[in-house]
């Protein structure tokens, strides 16, 4: 039996935990406002919002209910747009803003922005333009009509940011930032207080932190004896195999706090499984070692996705385009299984699919040393933005005094697995950083790499696209001008 807090009602299913949210408040609870569109998770039509309790608060997050197994609704407070509606039948301020900027068109998208757009009024990011674009950046209308829903975006953004300036003006403080793990709990209330003031959530919001902390106590996680398959945020599996997936008996380890955490731990960096990308996004630690954190993390997948996707998932999925897999290769960083073995991500990928684990094994815990000194992520897709790699890299270095002491190369879409550049990286250490050097890796790199041609293009166009992004690396990292 799951049970959860659905809109502004506590309910219980005995459904298979695998069934989808999507179906559950669809066709079992007859909410219809949640649309079905793709249901591979591209269109963000069956967005919703799911809140948990985290750190003393509940924290929203927008997610695709299309992908969502049941049992990651567990003991959660899953909104549809039914439960942002007001009760007197008026419309909220992001349902107007949508209305007076022309947004709503054919209206079948129009419920996935309202969602996006209500989860970036009370979540824990920034509010700026950006933000509130960035926030719909997995919402597809098909009617195109962008600027007028970029226009509402702007408006709701300005009601969010005017009243949170007056807030802090009166508090004193200068900066109303929301994004830091540390002042979320502090930042919670008042983001509810003012969602609710502003008819953005209905009053009933105020009461769910309680509501989840009652069902908690009675709401026991299923442990599955001796499982012999996994799920995560289900975004590759619910693709992949989605009838399989309903009834099957994968392990849930999505909610699993044990594998849920990002830590510093003596010279590593300690990250559970099951964190997400947005949880690398929102961490201080990941902000502090990765400065552009945000410009390349948003190159991978959308919002509701990013909400979902574990690290994991990602590594176990063994998509030789993998974003996050190419990124902690170049970290070479380790994977620690349940049975405390570790290994090298480099050491992970055998062949196409094919992984150095048994099938009762699952990764608990990924580590890296933060002995760099510059890393650097590339990504070119036929998209900028919500779609899959044509082919990635990501390089980490540690330089002293323009030498290279040691370096970790990786690459993406060129092989049949994500690859580590073995050849690449040992050339580069103790090397000078100069054109010569540069123009000698890529003879090497080129040695390394066997892509073929595909949708994504043909094998030479690969060949040169890695040279370029291996090339954007040192121009980007330390401003190279180079004129191979
Ligand atoms: C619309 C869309 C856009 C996407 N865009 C991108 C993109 O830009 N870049 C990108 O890299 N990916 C992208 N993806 C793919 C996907 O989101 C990622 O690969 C994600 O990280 C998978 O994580 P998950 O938790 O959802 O995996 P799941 O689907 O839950 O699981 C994937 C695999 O990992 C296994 N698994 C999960 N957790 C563990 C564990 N702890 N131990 C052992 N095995 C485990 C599962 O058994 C399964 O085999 C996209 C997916 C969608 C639907
Ligand atoms: S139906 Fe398209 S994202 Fe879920
Ligand atoms: S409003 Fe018609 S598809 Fe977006």
């Amino acid at each position: 039996m799951i049970q959860f807090i659905l809109n502004n009602q506590t309910v219980e299913t005995d459904l298979p935990k695998g069934a989808t949210v999507l179906d559950f408040v669809r066709y079992h609870k007859n909410l219809k406002g949640t649309k079905i569109g793709c249901r591979e998770g591209d269109c963000g039509a069956c967005t919703i919002l799911v809140g948990e309790l985290k750190g003393g608060a509940v924290e929203y997050r927008t997610q695709t209910s299309c992908l969502m197994p049941l049992a990651n609704a567990r003991g959660k407070h899953i909104v549809t747009v039914e439960g942002i509606n007001r009760a007197d039948g008026e419309l909220t301020e992001v349902q107007r803003a949508m209305v007076d900027e022309s947004g709503t068109q054919c209206g079948f998208c129009t419920v996935g922005f309202v969602m996006s757009l209500t989860g970036f009024c009370i979540d824990e990011t920034e509010k700026n333009y950006e933000q509130s674009i960035s926030a719909i950046d997995g919402n597809i209308c098909r009617c195109t009509g962008y600027k007028s829903i970029e226009r509402a975006a702007f408006r709701i953004c300005d009601a969010v940011t005017r009243r949170r300036s007056d807030d802090a003006e009166k508090s004193n403080e200068s900066n109303i930032k929301a994004g830091s793990l540390s002042d979320r709990k502090g930042a919670n209330s008042e983001t509810f207080d003012f969602a609710m003031s502003k008819d953005i959530v209905p009053d009933y919001f105020s009461e769910i932190k309680n509501r989840l902390v009652e069902l908690h106590t009675g709401n026991p996680k299923s442990q599955i004896p001796n499982p012999k398959s996994f799920v995560g945020g289900g975004t590759d599996l619910y693709v992949q195999r989605p009838e399989e997936m309903i009834h099957g008996s994968a392990q849930n380890l999505f909610d699993d706090t044990a594998l849920r955490f990002i830590e510093e731990n003596g010279e590593f960096v300690e990250v559970g499984a099951s964190a997400t990308v947005t949880d690398l996004l929102a961490s201080p630690i990941f902000q502090n070692l990765f400065p552009n954190l945000q410009k390349h993390l948003k190159l991978v997948s959308s919002t509701p996705i990013r909400n979902m996707a574990t690290l994991a998932g990602n590594f176990v999925n063994a998509s030789p385009i993998g974003d996050m897999t190419a990124w902690f290769l170049a970290l070479d960083a380790a994977i620690i299984f349940n049975t405390r073995r570790e290994i090298p991500l480099r050491e992970f990928y055998l062949g196409y699919k094919t992984l150095a684990k048994t099938e009762d094994e699952f990764i608990t815990k990924i580590r890296f040393r933060r002995n760099f000194s510059h890393f650097n992520f590339e990504k070119v897709s036929k998209r900028t933005y919500l779609d899959i790699s044509s082919v990635n890299t990501a390089i980490s270095l540690r330089v002293e005094n323009d030498l290279i002491i040691d370096a970790h190369v990786s690459a993406g879409g060129v092989a049949p697995i994500p690859l580590y550049l073995w050849k690449t990286s040992e050339f580069l250490r103790g090397k000078e950083i100069s054109g010569e050097t540069i123009s000698q890796v890529n003879e090497i790199l080129q040695t390394e790499i066997s892509p073929i041609s595909d949708v994504r293009g043909s094998a030479d166009y690969k060949r040169l696209l890695l040279r370029q992004l291996f090339i954007a690396h040192f121009v980007e990292l330390l401003g190279f001008e180079l004129s191979i």
